[in-house]
């Protein structure tokens, strides 16, 4: 499965630094090509020769070497791969990438790249547990690094619990999931703000049904998805409206926020939005509301059967933006939450909706993706289907609106051939 792929192995100082060319070894057997960025501190515990020679390629550990930049820029080196793995990655890499320091060429690397990160922690268990270390790590998450281990165990300090790196054949499965399942629309968009001048609508959060004045029926979305598409979409310039049922997320910075309750409130706000280039419908519309809701508190009478409660349809908001005509966005993206067959069913979903992308996200309980940070998607478009690595919602967010503008913004074949 690694044949062909390219691997920038960044080896920083720590014990587990010998465990590093295991690792070599493992990839080149697997057929994937490694080259290597030695930091001075690792080059403590293992040499540049040993290092080349199992890879069989010169090694990089030299921010200002001019031989190098001829040969190799640092930007080439951090792009030139299809992963870039830190291992054993050091509380003091991991500080470093977290503050994006570039004082030297692994942090430099690192910080260039436009590739997927996978970092192997291993530290002392107090390094490991301690809140600094957590909190750049949970930081290093959220901007989409991938981590495996530490694993518990005896340390070489005589301490015992997590901080051991990973065994090289685990970190060698960990990059064949990473290699195989991310095939991400992630070429970044070539300008910094490449939708400025688009409108963008993203629908976010759960809607409430009333039941009467005090009750309703609703779900559990958080809208923590919707609300990171729409500051996406922003980020690279959008002119966003986001409609959002009641959600306990703040309202992203430079989005135009209508709040609003119902399922038909929701629509009648879409609609009100005008043309738009894109619509994303990531919110969990209630797919039934009160056929007549009461218009008093309901009564609990003694000895009486509970009251039985009529529903109707509610208006689908996808099917109806996805309607062809000249107010139709040039795309529509709508959501599929499934707790089974979720890929057959999104992919039947995209017709039966007559949109033109479906994310599929898995909601089971066991997912932890309802109210979590994190989220698996696939992303099924006309093309066929992208399984996503899980992420967290933001870099979800992130991809999909670069994803986004590359559609929006990519020239037809005619323009191209001008
Ligand atoms: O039919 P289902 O609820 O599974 O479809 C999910 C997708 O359809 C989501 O994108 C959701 O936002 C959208 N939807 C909608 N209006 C509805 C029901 C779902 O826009 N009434």
């Amino acid at each position: 499965m690694l044949k062909g792929k390219r691997i920038l192995l960044i080896v920083t100082g720590g014990i587990a630094a010998f465990k590093a060319q295991e690792l070599i070894r493992l990839l080149r057997k697997h057929e994937a090509s490694v080259r290597c960025v030695l930091t001075d501190a690792g080059a403590k515990f293992v040499t540049p020769l040993s290092l080349q020679a199992l890879t069989e390629d010169k090694v990089y550990s030299d921010m200002f070497s001019l031989t190098d930049e001829s040969e190799m820029g640092h930007i080439q080196l951090s792009r030139d791969a299809d992963l870039l793995v830190v291992a054993p990655a050091t509380a003091n890499i991991l500080a470093r990438m977290a503050g994006g320091l570039a004082d030297d060429l692994a942090t430099t690397v690192l910080l260039a790249t436009d590739k997927p990160v996978l970092a192997a922690p291993a530290m002392n268990v107090r390094m490991w547990t301690h809140a600094a270390t957590q909190a750049n790590v949970e930081t290093l998450r959220k901007r989409g690094i991938q981590f495996i281990g530490p694993n518990d165990g005896a340390m070489a300090c005589n301490e015992y619990g997590p901080g051991r790196m990973s065994e090289p054949e685990e970190i060698v499965t960990a990059i064949e999931a990473l290699l195989t399942t991310e095939k991400p629309p992630l070429e970044r968009p070539p300008l910094e703000r490449p939708l400025a001048g688009k409108r963008a609508l993203v629908t976010s959060g759960p809607t409430r049904e009333a039941i009467d004045p005090v009750r309703y029926i609703s779900n559990h979305s958080s809208g923590k998805q919707g609300h990171a598409i729409a500051a996406a979409l922003a980020q690279l310039g959008a002119d966003v409206t986001l409609v959002s049922g009641p959600v306990g997320v703040a309202d992203p910075a430079g989005v135009t926020v209508v709040k609003i309750e119902s399922a038909e409130q929701m629509l009648a706000a879409c609609l009100a939005a005008g043309k738009v280039d894109v619509a994303v419908c990531a919110a969990a519309v209630a797919d039934w509301k009160m056929a007549k809701p009461a218009s008093a508190k309901i009564k609990k009478k003694a000895g009486s059967a509970p009251p039985a409660l009529e529903l109707a349809p509610n208006p689908d908001i996808l099917a109806t933006l996805s309607k062809p005509g000249p107010k139709r966005p040039a795309l529509v993206v709508g959501f599929a939450a499934e707790t089974e067959n979720l890929v057959a069913n999104a992919i039947e979903k995209r017709t039966r909706k007559g949109c033109d992308w479906i994310v599929a996200n898995d909601v089971s309980p066991a997912s932890g993706t309802f109210g979590g940070e994190r989220n698996t998607v696939h992303l099924i478009t006309a093309q066929g289907v992208q399984d996503w690595p899980t992420l967290s919602k933001e870099r979800v967010a992130m991809q999909l609106a670069g994803a986004i503008a590359l559609h929006l913004t990519r020239k037809r074949p005619a323009e191209a051939a001008e």
